[in-house]
């Protein structure tokens, strides 16, 4: 709220905030994304990375003629937290391939709208910090296979919103080249992600030491794109855009303009067909 007071007392009224913009612009991306699999796909999952608190499993409106399954990763404690607040919301949690289905979903304020949901808390950086992207996916692997329902079978969605850069581009690099190893199996997968312009970055580094973005990013989206791993791994389908330029775009409506300067991008990508 102090945020929008300060942006509306710089800017004037009427514009919207950019992180409910970015939020919006990912998901109408991934219900396109869902809605326009091949027809023989009728079952797949999508897996959000630095999830936070999202809450699309119990909001969106997922297509019905296909088998979501949604897992989302954080760090443990942040997941511990999401867990117990989605319980104090009364999310339902359970899946409906579970007996406890219609139970659970009759005491629920917000009744699951996809096929099943898994929380998986773990630090990203166990996995990005491997020496080599095939250990980076074989533990990855392992941790999604044990916890949840993962299936490398399925078409994955991997969603990596507002997270990559906060980790040096070696790390976001063999996390994106793990992603790859994990999607070939299904011969195809899909990347929904965002990363901040060169201005962003800059301002992070300029800023005082007390403000809460100083230092904290490592890269921006031209060097996230031209990095081995990614050109190696992943076709870029939707060019890297600013989020204020799509919300004008695709919704027509105006966004605030950070006053430390720059923007974040969004942009989706598809599994190269001949990587290794
Ligand atoms: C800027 S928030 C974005 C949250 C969410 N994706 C969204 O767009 O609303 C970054 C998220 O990434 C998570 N994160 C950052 N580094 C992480 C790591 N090493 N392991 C797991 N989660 C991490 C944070 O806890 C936080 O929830």
């Amino acid at each position: 709220m102090r945020e929008l007071e300060t942006l509306r007392a710089a800017q004037g009224d009427g514009k919207h905030l950019r992180v409910p913009a970015r939020t919006r612009i990912l998901e109408d991306w991934l219900l396109q994304s869902l809605q326009s699999q091949p027809s023989d796909v009728t079952e797949i999952q999508v897996v959000s990375l630095g999830s936070g608190l999202d809450t699309r499993p119990w909001r969106l409106d997922f297509p019905e003629n296909l088998k979501v399954h949604w897992i989302c990763m954080d760090f443990p404690d942040v997941m511990d937290s999401k867990k117990a607040l989605l319980r104090k919301a009364g999310a339902q949690c359970i899946p409906r391939d579970s007996p406890h289905f219609m139970n659970d979903c009759k005491n629920s304020k917000w009744p699951l709208k996809l096929s099943s949901w898994n929380g998986l808390g773990l630090d990203l950086s166990s996995i990005s910090n491997r020496e080599s992207v095939e250990e980076a996916a074989r533990v990855l692997e392992e941790s999604l296979i044990h916890h949840t329902s993962f299936d490398k079978s399925l078409p994955t969605v991997w969603i990596l919103e507002a997270v990559l850069y906060y980790m040096p581009l070696p790390s976001a690099e063999v996390l994106l080249g793990a992603l790859a190893c994990l999607s070939r199996a299904a011969i195809t997968g899909t990347l929904i992600a965002t990363c901040i312009d060169t201005e962003l970055l800059e301002a992070s580094r300029k800023m005082d030491a007390g403000h809460i973005f100083a230092q904290l990013w490592y890269f921006d989206c031209n060097e996230l794109l031209s990095s081995k791993q990614y050109i190696s791994n992943w076709n870029t389908r939707r060019e890297p855009k600013t989020t204020k330029d799509l919300a004008k775009e695709l919704y027509n409506s105006d966004t605030y303009v950070a006053l430390y300067g720059g923007a974040e991008c969004a942009f989706i990508a598809d599994l190269k067909q001949n990587s290794k």
